[in-house]
């Protein structure tokens, strides 16, 4: 009998952050701190998706399932702990990226709440905003022009992040579903949870980014804040373009891997030299 092994990898990461310059997205400052919002979410939000998982684990006999919750659990630790280290490092820039930390930690202190603070609720909340992050980043993956904008000190920590959130997108969403079923109830629960889920990371996404604008001096920027909304939201935007992506996961019949991103992954492993 062959040992089963995760259908992924858990790659060790020591970035170093010293050469970051300033903007370090475009040249550009909006850019920059939309990369930084999300990066100030990290730590604590990959925290809480991997103890979400963590507390249900006991309850899953696929031995396939339980090697990938192991490697999702690997995967996010360290995007926690590299993209802290990037955080930290921040401040000598001017930007207190930490703080901003702490005030994902406040957004997720709804979880704590009576309603909420279940356990089926926590792992709904996971698999809604890891279909957010899967989507996302594949997006970047598509978008190389967009990955290009990056400086070279950092690429590799975004390309290596995106390619393992789309490797594990279906981790949470299958112990989900494995646990609970895909009754009405967890259908609802799950929808539900979305809908609250899309307006707090949008809201945290924007105010990190105003908050950032306002340490870099940047609020008055017109030209900056013109492109980069357009960035995100205009007719080739980063946010516009995942639209029917993130409606799909109202799908009653929806599944993460609907989305096939094998080609795409295969194509940046070898572009990056990753393992698979
Ligand atoms: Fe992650
Ligand atoms: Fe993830």
């Amino acid at each position: 009998m062959t040992a089963v092994t995760s259908s992924f990898p858990v790659r060790r990461q020591d970035f170093e952050f010293d050469e970051v310059p300033r903007h370090w997205v475009a040249n550009d400052p909006f850019m920059t701190h939309l990369f930084n919002a999300l990066s100030a979410l990290f730590p604590d939000g990959e925290r809480f998706f991997v103890a979400s998982v963590r507390a249900v684990r006991e309850k899953i006999e696929d031995p396939q399932l339980q090697k990938d919750i192991g490697a999702f659990i690997g995967q996010e630790a360290m995007h926690a702990k590299e993209h802290g280290n990037f955080n930290a490092g921040a401040i000598k820039e001017g930007f207190d990226i930490p703080r901003l930390e702490g005030w994902t930690r406040k957004f997720l202190a709804v979880a704590e709440l009576p309603f909420f603070k279940n356990d089926k609720v926590h792992l709904a909340a996971t698999v809604a905003l890891e279909h957010f992050t899967g989507i996302l980043s594949a997006q970047l993956l598509k978008r190389e022009d967009l990955v290009e904008q990056i400086d070279p000190s950092m690429r590799d920590l975004w390309a290596w992040h995106c390619i393992e959130e789309n490797e594990h997108k279906a981790v949470a969403f299958d112990t989900f579903e494995k646990i609970y079923g895909k009754d009405v109830a967890s259908y609802a629960l799950r929808m539900g949870i979305m809908a609250l889920a899309t307006a707090l990371i949008m809201v945290a996404i924007h105010a990190f980014v105003i908050e950032l604008m306002r340490e870099d001096k940047q609020l008055t920027n017109i030209k900056s804040w013109a492109k980069g909304l357009n960035s995100l939201w205009g007719r080739r935007g980063i946010f516009s373009a995942i639209v029917p992506e993130y409606l799909d996961y109202f799908k009653p019949s929806f599944h993460p891997w609907d989305h096939d991103t094998n080609l795409l992954l295969a194509r940046w492993r070898k572009k990056t030299g990753m393992q698979s």
